[in-house]
């Protein structure tokens, strides 16, 4: 299939699966559930589970076995994209085309509605291992628990160091950790979820983990790069913020240029860690590049 209608059609049914987490009752936190579907529901591009699934496609077919763990990786990213808009971390009034969450609704609510999904992850994840029969399966899923809440405290110790790095004068390789760890760790996880549920070996989880750590930092350079040359209609946020902050960035660090430059070749490392899985990667090599050239 064209990847195209591909990520289409992925993005179609982590929607669906999505749209069965929400919490629609009347009940006395009615705002703080409309907060929280307001975020999640807001049209983002669905990358994250889109990589769990996809991963876990290269090696079996019951992509259901994987569905908690796409949800809660998206839940994590919309709390992690809510408390970045908030006035003490970013202050930004727009995020897909509509008013930032604090801003709709209050930044009390905000605050919650991420803390909320943040915890939502944690229950659906927690949920399958419960269901688990397996003695196996709930040792794997133990695991991938794990895992994913370091990689959410990687986020947001990146994010801690993204915000005090303000105005300053930082080394290359602090730009760096500040990108691995608030963009990358979440992508990388994605990756390493799919292929562990998939029971994939140690060798090619490591190929796997490769591409995701080559993407997941490709993916925060282009955000840089679309932060100053980005069109805000298409982008849905808004562009010159990391200049208005002072923003360390691949940009400010090593100007337009350099930064398209470094991620050109990130990107071709990425494709060439998948190069054994030929025709069957097909899509997360287009997934690389999609990366790379997205105006959004
Ligand atoms: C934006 O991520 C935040 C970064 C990590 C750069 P996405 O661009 O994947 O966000 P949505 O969900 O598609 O809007
Ligand atoms: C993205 O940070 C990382 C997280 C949200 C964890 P940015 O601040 O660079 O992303 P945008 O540009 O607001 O989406
Ligand atoms: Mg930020
Ligand atoms: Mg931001």
């Amino acid at each position: 299939m064209e990847f195209k209608k591909q990520l289409k059609n992925y993005q179609n049914i982590i929607n669906e699966e999505l749209e069965k987490y929400l919490r629609k009752q009347e009940c006395p936190e009615k705002q703080l559930n409309d907060a929280v579907e307001y975020s999640l529901m807001a049209g983002g591009k669905r990358l994250r589970p889109t990589l769990v699934i996809a991963v876990y496609k290269l090696f079996k077919t019951d992509i259901q076995t994987c569905m908690p763990y796409a949800v809660a990786i998206e839940m994590v990213h919309n709390f992690s994209l809510i408390h970045d808009d908030l006035p003490g971390i970013d202050n930004d009034d727009f995020r897909h085309g509509k008013p930032t969450n604090h801003k709709q609704f209050n930044e009390a609510t905000a605050i919650l509605a991420g803390d909320s999904l943040l915890n939502q992850a944690y229950i659906t994840i927690a949920e399958d291992i419960n269901r688990e029969k397996d003695i196996t399966n709930i040792t794997k899923k133990a695991k991938i628990f794990e895992e994913f809440a370091k990689a959410v405290d990687r986020m947001i110790a990146g994010e801690h160091i993204d915000t005090e790095c303000e105005g300053k004068q930082i080394s290359d390789d602090c730009l760096e950790y500040i990108h691995k760890n608030k963009t990358a760790a979440l992508l990388t996880l994605c990756v390493r979820m799919g292929a562990i549920l998939a029971e994939v070996t140690e060798v090619e989880l490591r190929k796997l983990t490769n591409y995701a750590e080559k993407i997941g930092l490709a993916f925060q350079i282009k955000d840089d790069i679309l932060s100053v040359e980005g069109n805000e209609k298409i982008l849905g946020k808004p562009v010159g913020n990391d200049a208005r902050l002072k923003k360390v960035t691949y940009v400010s660090k090593y100007g337009l240029e350099g930064a398209k430059r470094i991620l050109e070749e990130i990107t071709e490392e990425a494709i060439n860690e998948l190069k054994e899985y030929g025709e069957k990667a097909e899509f997360l090599k287009e997934l690389a590049i999609y990366i790379k050239n997205r105006n959004k």
